[in-house]
């Protein structure tokens, strides 16, 4: 009941309240622009492959929600136009049909989205608590074709009934990995995942890492006004996304979510070493203004800026474009200089 009221909670706040982080770092990324780019933008082509399946285009709708009847509505929404316009979808924590299997339908969308490439998730500090088994029930349930573990330390600090007891976590995850016949991705929810994080999930096991950076929603803030915690000094707190992509080429397959908005952000993760990106918030806040048209919509734009900043950086293909050149300035170069990320 809890975690059922938390994630009416968290939907409220983060469709009304302004949750946001407005600067993102990729207002300091360049790509370099080609005036011959020989090419013709109509043979431009966006697909790509991702944990052995096939995308239209390089994304992800990320993690957003479950356990509740409004999360069911959303979830087979966004899980019908994911199907539609080949894109992976991401399921919510799925500790609340866990804890309550009467919720587990809130989660099925595998009779609508049969091939879309569908990711499972749960919070790390839920892996101690449950079984193995348990979690491997609630993936085999939902169809999911890999796990998402949430590391989410900012957030438990911020939220009213959080879990601080991060100990030990690292043996539980490195078992999980080990044992779990699905693919494991360590994923951040908006702090981002720097390279000693980063290394250490590739030698705990995991197979691919979403960077879950700061600039886009901000779980300090919706999680501060749930608890009324006082967060005004930590909202600048976390590793911003293109920063946080840097940091995290350990040579696994690498997800950039946390304020990606448009194609232009999207060319410019996947240039900085991001394989596909994850966008959360703007998709629920369009299907509940716009509806389904509008967020296939809005993916279509997508695809199209996405086509755009290709053909101008003279990128046939995404492999072509993880080779676009860019320039850094401002903080996000102070951050490589500093971190000696190149
Ligand atoms: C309403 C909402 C609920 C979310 N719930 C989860 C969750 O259950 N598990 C998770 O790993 N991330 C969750 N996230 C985080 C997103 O997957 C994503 O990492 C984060 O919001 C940054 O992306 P964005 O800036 O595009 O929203 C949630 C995000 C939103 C907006």
């Amino acid at each position: 009941m809890l975690t059922e009221q938390r994630k009416k909670d968290h939907l409220k706040i983060c469709i009304e309240e302004n949750v946001e982080t407005q600067k993102t770092g990729f207002e300091e990324v360049f790509l370099i622009h080609k005036s011959l780019p020989e090419l013709d933008l109509k043979e431009i082509d966006t697909s790509t492959e991702f944990l052995g399946k096939k995308l239209k285009l390089p994304l992800i709708i990320a993690a957003i929600t479950g356990g509740t009847e409004e999360s069911k509505k959303i979830n087979k929404d966004l899980a019908e136009i994911a199907e539609k316009k080949g894109i992976g979808f991401s399921l919510g924590s799925q500790r609340a049909m866990i804890e309550n299997p009467r919720l587990k339908d809130t989660y099925y969308v595998r009779d609508i989205a049969p091939n879309t490439l569908l990711f499972g998730n749960i919070g790390i500090t839920q892996i101690k608590k449950f079984t193995m088994n348990k979690i491997k029930k609630a993936l085999d349930f939902v169809e999911a074709d890999a796990l998402c573990v949430h590391l989410n330390p900012a957030q438990e600090i911020f939220q009213k009934e959080g879990d601080l007891d991060f100990k030990n976590l690292i043996p539980s995850l490195k078992e999980l990995c080990k044992n779990l016949e699905y693919p494991v991705i360590g994923k951040e929810v908006g702090f981002g995942i720097s390279k000693e994080v980063a290394s250490k999930l590739k030698e705990i096991g995991v197979k691919a890492i979403d960077v879950g950076g700061f600039g886009g929603t901000n779980w300090i803030i919706i999680d501060g006004l749930r608890s009324g915690k006082d967060y005004n000094n930590f909202k600048s707190w976390g590793i911003p996304t293109p920063i946080s992509i840097l940091e995290s080429r350990v040579g696994l397959p690498l997800i950039a979510t946390g304020g990606i908005r448009s194609g232009v952000d999207i060319a410019k993760s996947i240039a900085l070493g991001a394989d596909i990106c994850g966008i959360a918030l703007p998709f629920l806040r369009i299907l509940k203004k716009k509806g389904k048209q509008g967020v296939e919509k809005y993916i279509d734009n997508l695809q199209k800026e996405l086509k755009f900043a290709m053909f101008l950086t003279g990128s046939k293909n995404i492999e072509e474009l993880k080779k676009a050149k860019y320039v850094l300035t401002g903080e996000v170069k102070d951050w490589v200089e500093q971190r000696k990320l190149t």
